[in-house]
């Protein structure tokens, strides 16, 4: 059985989350952790836990930075202490629409991570053209995680799990004319965990709809391959990885 790292299962995106759960269910994928990003769906994300497979993330994503309240922030600690809340994400640093708020990232970033050592919190990293800023902020902090949908090169995946970090593999890595196979070869698989990143990212060939955390099946099965593993493997080698990291 497989479990989804990172996925948004909000109302905004599906009309009703069981079906959701249950479709991952009869694809083998047991476990989901869904990421808030802002106050609203920090919220959402409690109110989801009560179901079996749900773990839940709380965190404010990069993007909000113009947007997010203090009160926010005290909704996170508040809520830290919740025994299905297994993860501080997703936080980090965003500079694909420009570096203005960059100060204003780092601090918010920080605030979090400041947060996560306090609690002895993993975190789920979302970093954006920001890799140099992402690994100076990170390497300020007792904290370990996941850098949730990585992309980068073998040199930054190196240094990553230097760090102590788990790289999140998702939909991306099937995508055609993407580098992040020839990357992933490398890389020996207790570095890897699976996500969706649902609604988004759908793995091929599903591209262009909805994407949703039945779909950790497909990117096993192109793992497998590319790997040349049995399933049972990567299931049983991911959730090691995955205790690890999350108190799960
Ligand atoms: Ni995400």
């Amino acid at each position: 059985m497989f479990c989804d790292t990172h996925c948004h299962l909000f109302q905004e995106y599906y009309e009703d989350i069981d079906v959701v759960i249950n479709l991952a269910k009869e694809h083998g994928v047991n476990r989901m952790i869904v990421a808030g990003c802002d106050g609203k769906s920090n919220e959402e994300v409690m109110s989801l836990l009560d179901r079996t497979e749900i773990y839940g993330a709380l965190g404010i994503h990069p993007e909000e930075v113009e947007n997010y309240q203090e009160k926010d922030l005290a909704f996170i600690e508040k809520n830290i202490a919740h025994e299905k809340i297994v993860v501080i994400g997703e936080i980090g640093l965003d500079y694909h629409y420009g570096k203005e708020n960059k100060e204003a990232q780092i601090k918010l970033f920080e605030t979090q991570l400041a947060m996560a050592e306090k609690y002895h919190m993993p975190v789920v990293i979302h970093s954006r053209e920001a890799t140099l800023d992402t690994i100076t902020s990170l390497k300020k902090y007792k904290v370990k995680g996941v850098i949730h949908s990585f992309s980068g090169s073998l040199e930054t995946a190196k240094i990553y799990m230097e760090m102590g970090f788990l790289l999140g593999v998702n939909g991306v890595i099937t995508f055609k004319n993407c580098n992040l196979k020839d990357v992933i070869k490398e890389i020996d698989l207790h570095n890897i965990v699976l996500e969706t990143d649902s609604p988004y990212l759908t793995p091929v060939p599903f591209r262009g709809k909805r994407n949703d955390p039945s779909k950790v099946s497909n990117i096993a099965d192109f793992l497998c391959e590319l790997k040349n593993v049995s399933r049972e493997s990567l299931a049983k080698i991911t959730n090691e990885n995955i205790k690890r990291i999350f108190d799960i």
